[in-house]
């Protein structure tokens, strides 16, 4: 079968067909325009047909992939972590802001893949970061992008704060679960196949929010600063929030489509 018949019949995305065969054709996109009627062989053609397939039952096409891009970083993921999202390289732009201006010990909450623990150190290397998650299969997968990428980041399997001693940071930075357990966007697009622990925070959304808001100024160093992603109708609950527990300096920001979806504060006490 040519490289154009495969294509056409593959009963997906045409965009995601031709990243598919590209990726495991190891070709750029735009070779296979100029090549639609060169044949596919084999194993080529068997593991194409097992990927679309892969697709057409729903599973994201990073999972199929194996990987989603990520600032300047290819980062391995699977069905144990969220895929990463553009809007968290939102908050990475603001976490490194906050390491320019003097943070140097940087704590990820909720790791998943890693993103933005190594986006953070690999951006700024002479940064010191931490990254807790409470699922060990998430912490080997960003354990694995860490090798990969030969970024050092101190890794922890942690229930948010709970093995952290008595340690403090400059920064704490995180991307928590904040849907809510009975939003409908739970079962549209790539959601139903993420981990309902990387994508949930309780029947409000808010509760994993809270409670790092709740625990975060014993880790956090005087002048230290705490910075969340959120969903985009939470920025006022989380500025409530950190308002109530004392955080002062508190603001949100926008992410490439123009909504609120990061809210940080300074603990000053
Ligand atoms: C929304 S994902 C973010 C992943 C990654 N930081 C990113 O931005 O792509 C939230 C992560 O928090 C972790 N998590 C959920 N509950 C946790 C808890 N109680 N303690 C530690 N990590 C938790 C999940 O395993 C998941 O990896």
């Amino acid at each position: 079968m040519t490289v154009r018949e495969l294509i056409q019949q593959a009963r997906i995305d045409r965009f995601e067909a031709e990243i598919l065969l590209a990726d495991i054709l190891e070709v750029e996109r735009a070779w296979l325009f100029a090549h639609g009627e060169d044949s596919v062989a084999e194993p080529a053609l068997a593991l194409f047909i097992d990927h679309a397939e892969a697709r057409q039952n729903g599973e994201p096409l990073a999972y199929v992939l194996g990987y989603r891009d990520f600032r300047s970083l290819r980062l391995g993921v699977n069905c144990h972590v969220l895929i990463p999202r553009r809007e968290t390289e939102h908050l990475v732009e603001w976490a490194i802001e906050r390491i320019d201006a003097g943070a140097r010990r940087v704590l990820d909450l909720g790791t998943g893949s890693g993103a933005i623990a190594l986006a953070c150190k690999s951006e700024r290397p002479d940064a010191m970061l931490t990254a807790i998650d409470c699922s060990a299969e998430a912490l080997a997968c960003a354990v694995g992008n860490a090798r990969s990428l030969g970024v050092q980041v101190e890794w922890l399997k942690s229930q948010w704060f709970e093995q952290l001693g008595g340690a403090q940071w400059d920064l704490v930075v995180s991307n928590p679960p904040y849907i809510s357990a009975s939003d409908a966007h739970l079962k549209q697009g790539d959601l139903p196949a993420e981990p309902d622990s990387a994508l949930i925070g309780g029947q409000t959304g808010l509760e994993s929010i809270e409670h790092i808001v709740e625990h975060a100024p014993e880790y956090l160093v005087s002048g230290g600063w705490l910075l969340f992603e959120h969903g985009f109708d939470q920025a006022d609950a989380v500025t409530a929030c950190m308002q109530y527990r004392g955080f002062q300096h508190i603001s949100s920001r926008r992410d490439w489509s123009g909504q609120p979806r990061m809210t940080g504060g300074q603990w000053l006490h």
